[in-house]
């Protein structure tokens, strides 16, 4: 099997380079900008995969909003050109989707959004995502889409570095941390995802798909679970989503659930406490005191 990666040194991106290994082939950006449909049937032509990954997106929440039209042309219609090449020459295709599908419609809901959830974006981000998906499903007749948030892991994408990771960094340099405690999410490991995308890819699993790592935090409480795993004592105040002043409308809750997954027999992946810590250790930015480590959070 040849599968295209596409946005292949992307945070995601390498992870699947990885685990699809010789049956790989990435792409990135510098190679194939997915607004060019031209250059994407090329690409499909030269290379016949049989699934496509497409990892690329516009995803910084405030530059959506201030370029929306940029974040459309990527994460919309670049996404729908991807996905008609793919099914011109028989591929699957595969995008990349996002929590912040959801968010808009209730307030005060506590319960975590499964694949038949009606979806509600609040912000750019999240309705060009939205729009990318129900093109991909008008577009392709062999289409995985998989929904997935608050990504970090090894690798990083271009801004270098990953939400735990900073807060770790900071703190150890004694900046004092002010981090919201009113959006909720299920933060998740960029490895364990992309061996489930491949996992599903192997089982032939189409449609929509929510995969994230098991559980739900705040912002606030993954920061605080961050500092906590790596030993690092610092001052850290939970806020409020107004204090940050941001232009785009968050989520106060876009936690995400699966019933597909366990019913094509793939494993849910494990909590997002369990991946932290490994995360933390394999990245270096555990402080060894007396050579234990601390706990995750409780499950
Ligand atoms: N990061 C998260 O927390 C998160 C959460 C939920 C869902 N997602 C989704 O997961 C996917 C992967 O995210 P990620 O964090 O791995 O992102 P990333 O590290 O920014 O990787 C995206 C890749 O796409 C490339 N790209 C951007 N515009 C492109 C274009 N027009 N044509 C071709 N390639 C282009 C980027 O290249 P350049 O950097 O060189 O432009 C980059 O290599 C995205 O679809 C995103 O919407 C991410």
């Amino acid at each position: 099997m040849t599968v295209m990666i596409i946005g292949a040194n992307g945070q995601l991106g390498q992870d699947l380079m990885s685990v699809f290994d010789d049956e790989a082939v990435g792409l990135t950006h510098d190679d194939l900008d997915v607004r060019d449909a031209v250059s994407v049937i090329a690409a499909m032509q030269a290379y016949r995969p049989d699934w496509v990954i497409n990892t690329a997106a516009v995803h910084n929440v405030e530059e959506c909003e201030r370029n929306s039209a940029l974040a459309y042309a990527v994460n919309a219609s670049g996404a729908c050109n991807v996905a008609r090449a793919a099914n011109e020459i028989g591929a699957g295709v595969a995008y990349i989707s996002t929590d912040y599908v959801f968010g808009g419609a209730v307030r005060s809901r506590r319960n975590p959004f499964r694949e038949d959830a009606t979806t509600h974006p609040l912000n750019m981000y999240g309705v060009t995502k939205r729009a990318g998906e129900r093109m991909i499903m008008t577009s392709s007749n062999r289409h995985l889409i998989v929904r997935t948030a608050g990504l970090f892991g090894l690798a990083t994408s271009r801004k270098g570095w990953t939400f735990p990771e900073l807060m770790v960094t900071k703190a150890r340099s004694g900046e004092q941390l002010r981090v919201v405690n009113d959006q909720v999410l299920s933060p998740t490991n960029t490895a364990d995802l992309a061996r489930t995308i491949r996992d599903l890819i192997q089982n032939e699993v189409t449609g929509l798909v929510h995969v994230t790592n098991e559980g739900e935090c705040s912002w606030y409480e993954f920061a605080c679970e961050a500092l906590k795993i790596a030993g690092v004592r610092a001052t850290i105040e939970p806020v409020q989503t107004e204090y940050a002043r941001d232009r785009a409308r968050r989520p106060s809750y876009s936690a995400l659930d699966s019933l597909t997954l366990g019913n094509n027999e793939v494993d849910r992946l494990r909590h997002w406490g369990e991946a932290l810590e490994q995360y933390l250790r394999e990245k270096d930015l555990v402080f060894h005191v007396g050579g234990t480590a601390r706990k995750a959070v409780p499950r």
